[in-house]
C-alpha cells in the first residue's frame, strides 16, 4: 500500500516526502508544478537512495487523478497542493478558491470511488484570525480571515466535517502549521518561492545572499516585546514529522480531529534576524516601514494536544531553523535553478 501525498514536489510536501521514504513507506507524489520543480524530488531519491512515483498532473484532473487511484493501492492522503500566497490570494481570489476548493472536491471525490478512507490535510493558523488569545488551542474561535487563501483554508476545514458526517468510515487529521521554515540539513532541498519571497526568512536569506538589497521590517509599535511581530516558527522537518506521527496515529483516529503544529514559542522579526545573523555571519540591512496590511500583532501556538495524542513535539529550535535556512539559500543562491 502507497500514500499519496499531493503537492508533494512542494516546499513541505518534498520534506515530508523524504520522511515518509526514510521511514520505509512506498510514496506516489501528484504535483502540477505551477509552484515546485521536480528537482526537489530527484534530491529526494538522491537524499535517500529510494524511488518516488511522480505524476505531474492538477488535482482538480478528475480522471487524472482516477486513474492514479487504478495503477496503485493507497491507504492514505496527504494533501498538501493549494496555492499559499496571502497578497496573490487577495489580487486573485477565484484561482485561489478555485484551485484550494476545487482541487479538495475533486481529491475527496475520487478517494470516496476508490475507497481510501484516511485523509491527512494542510491547513494553517491563519484559520483563527486575530486570535482573541495566545498561546492558541485548537478550540480556539476560528474565522475572522483577512484574504481569500486564509478563507479558502476555513472552508476546506468545514467541507471536511461536513464529509465526516456523511460517512463516518473517513478518518481525517487536520494540521494547522504555525510558520514553517527552514530546510533539510543537507541544504539540498529548501524553500523555493517564485519571485520576491512574500514571507520573512526566505526574505532575509536572499538578502543576506545578495539577491535583495535590504529588509522591509512591517511595523514596530505593536503591543510586543520589541514591537515587531511576533510568529511561532518552525522547522519545516518538524512539520514534516508531524505528517509521519498523525499517520502512524491514524488507524487510532475517528470522524476529524485537528493538530496544531507549532514549537509554543514566539520569536520577534528582530529576534530572528539576529538568530540569522549569528548563524550565517552577515549583517542585515533593514527599515522600518508602516505595519503590512493583514498582518496580526502575535500569534503562537499551544502543541500539548500533538504531544498528547500523536506523540509529536518540535524537536529543533531557532538556531536549527535560521542555520538550515541558511545552508539551503547559500548553497543553492538561485533554489532549484542552481
Ligand atoms: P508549496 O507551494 O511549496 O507547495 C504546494 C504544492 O502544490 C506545489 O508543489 C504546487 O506546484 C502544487 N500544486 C498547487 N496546486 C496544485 C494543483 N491544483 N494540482 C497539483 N499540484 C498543485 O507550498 P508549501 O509551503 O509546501 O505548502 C503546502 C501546504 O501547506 C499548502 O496547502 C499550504 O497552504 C499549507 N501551509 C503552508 C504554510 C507555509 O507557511 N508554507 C503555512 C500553513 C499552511
Ligand atoms: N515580515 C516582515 N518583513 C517581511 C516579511 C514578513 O517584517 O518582508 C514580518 C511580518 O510582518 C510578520 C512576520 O514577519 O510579523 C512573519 O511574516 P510571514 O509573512 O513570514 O508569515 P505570516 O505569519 O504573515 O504568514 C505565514 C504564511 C501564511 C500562513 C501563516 C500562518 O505566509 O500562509 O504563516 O501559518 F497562513
Amino acid at each position: 500500500m502507497a500514500i499519496l501525498v499531493t503537492g508533494g514536489a512542494g516546499y513541505i510536501g518534498s520534506h515530508t516526502v523524504l520522511a515518509l521514504l526514510e521511514k520505509g513507506e512506498e510514496v506516489v507524489v501528484l504535483d502540477n508544478l505551477c509552484n515546485a520543480s521536480s528537482k526537489a524530488l530527484n534530491r529526494v531519491e538522491e537524499l535517500t537512495g529510494k524511488p518516488v512515483k511522480f505524476y505531474q498532473v492538477d488535482v482538480r484532473d478528475s480522471e487524472q487523478i482516477r486513474n492514479v487511484f487504478t495503477l496503485h493501492k493507497i491507504s492514505s492522503v496527504i494533501h498538501f497542493a493549494g496555492l499559499k500566497s496571502v497578497g496573490e490570494s487577495v489580487r486573485k481570489p477565484l484561482e485561489y478558491y478555485d484551485n484550494n476548493l476545487y482541487s479538495t472536491l475533486i481529491l475527496l471525490a475520487e478517494m470516496k470511488r476508490a475507497g481510501v478512507k484516511n485523509l491527512i490535510f494542510s491547513s494553517s493558523a491563519t484559520v483563527y484570525g486575530q486570535p482573541e488569545q495566545t498561546p492558541l488551542t485548537e478550540n480556539a474561535r476560528i474565522g475572522g480571515t483577512t484574504n481569500p487563501y486564509g478563507t479558502s483554508k476555513l472552508m476546506i476545514e468545514q467541507i471536511l466535517q461536513d464529509c465526516s458526517r456523511a460517512d463516518p468510515e473517513l478518518t481525517i487529521i487536520i494540521l494547522r502549521y504555525f510558520n514553517p521554515v527552514g530546510a533539510h540539513q543537507s541544504g539540498l532541498i529548501g524553500e523555493d518561492p517564485n519571485g520576491i519571497p512574500a514571507n520573512l526568512v526566505p526574505y532575509i536569506t536572499q538578502v543576506a545572499v545578495g539577491k535583495l538589497e535590504k529588509l522591509s521590517i512591517f511595523g514596530n509599535d505593536y503591543p510586543t516585546k520589541d514591537g515587531t511581530g511576533i510568529r511561532d516558527y518552525i522547522h519545516v522537518m518538524d512539520v514534516a514529522e508531524g505528517h509521519i506521527k498523525a499517520l502512524g496515529a491514524i488507524d487510532s483516529h475517528k470522524g476529524v480531529s485537528i493538530y496544531n503544529l507549532g514549537t509554543g514559542i514566539g520569536y520577534s522579526v528582530l529576534e530572528i534576524l539576529s538568530a540569522f545573523e549569528k548563524a550565517s555571519g552577515r549583517s542585515i540591512p533593514y527599515i522600518i516601514e508602516p505595519r503590512r496590511e493583514g498582518d496580526i500583532g502575535e500569534c503562537w501556538s499551544d502543541p500539548s494536544l500533538a504531544k498528547q495524542k500523536l506523540a509529536w513535539q518540535a524537536k529543533r529550535n531557532i538556531h536549527d531553523m535560521v542555520r538550515d535556512a541558511w545552508h539551503w539559500q547559500v548553497n543553492n543562491p538561485q533554489g532549484f535553478n542552481d
